[in-house]
């Protein structure tokens, strides 16, 4: 079972997981963020901008990217690299060698996969992984039917995740049809995952992902069988959840040492 918290707002929201990321920096320098792109991971990342401009260091930090677009050029502003740049590395000040994104752009996109693979690896895998969750159930751009043993590798996006992402583009068929993403196993292998969701239009994939059925079909679910979660709603997208009166509960009496 994942802990669930539910928070006022995603503001408050993001600021509980900037200040854990920025406590657990503090503890293990080294310390090596999983990026989450899309609209909810960005509170976390304004609060840890908030953090970094008030003189928190984050130089000793490591980030590694979820997933990318195929074929987006690094200068379109809805490149996940370039994403990842504005948000994480610049405000931060991550050295960019320290920022890991998939290859959506290279020649051998076949193989990129694979080589993000071995990155990961050698550098020892992430610490803590922010992710969001699609309309679809897709945690990263794990599509439904994607293998929870799955690696990194080319996928192809359903037609409702592009519709969902066209508000970032000029125009919806600009929105590219294929991703480079971290499988399932990718995911399942980092030490915590933290996922995001705020809003309505989210609440009955948060239901799903929580308390349904652990299946390939909404690939969320995945995170059921990992042993470090921590799931971060606000009262919208918590909405549909079954046992949200048990969760509250929980969150009113956490012991103070717990942590998350
Ligand atoms: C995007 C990303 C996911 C993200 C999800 C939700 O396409 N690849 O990592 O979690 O879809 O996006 P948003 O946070 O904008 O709702």
């Amino acid at each position: 079972m994942a802990e669930i918290m539910v928070f006022d707002g995603a503001a408050t929201a993001g600021s509980f997981v900037a200040n854990h990321i920025v406590d657990a920096l503090g503890r293990a320098p080294g310390f090596t963020l999983g990026g989450a792109t899309g609209s909810t991971p960005s509170p976390v990342y304004e609060a840890l901008g908030a953090h970094a401009a008030r003189g928190v260091d984050f130089s000793s930090m490591f980030a590694f990217a979820l997933d990318e677009y195929v074929g987006l050029p690094a200068a379109h502003p809805q490149c996940y690299h370039t994403v990842i740049e504005r948000a994480v590395t610049l405000p931060l000040g991550l050295e960019p060698e320290r920022v890991h994104v998939p290859d959506g752009s290279a020649d051998d996109i076949e193989t990129a996969g694979e080589r993000y693979e071995e990155e990961l690896t050698a550098h020892g895998g992430v610490d803590l992984q922010l992710l969001g969750i699609g309309t679809t159930g897709h945690i990263g751009f794990n599509e439904p039917g994607s293998s929870f043993g799955s690696l990194t590798r080319v996928k192809t996006l359903t037609e409702r995740t592009r519709a969902d992402n066209a508000r970032f583009f000029a125009s919806p068929d600009d929105v590219p049809i294929h991703c480079v993403t971290q499988g399932l196993g990718t995911i399942l292998r980092a030490r915590h995952l933290v996922l995001l969701a705020f809003g309505k239009g989210k609440a009955a994939a948060i239901a799903a992902a929580v308390e349904g059925p652990v299946t390939a079909s909404l690939p969320g679910s995945a995170i059921q069988l990992h042993p470090h979660v921590t799931v971060v709603l606000d009262e919208a997208a918590a909405s549909e959840l079954s046992f949200l009166d048990y969760y509250r509960w929980a969150q009113d009496n956490k012991p103070a040492w717990q942590g998350i």
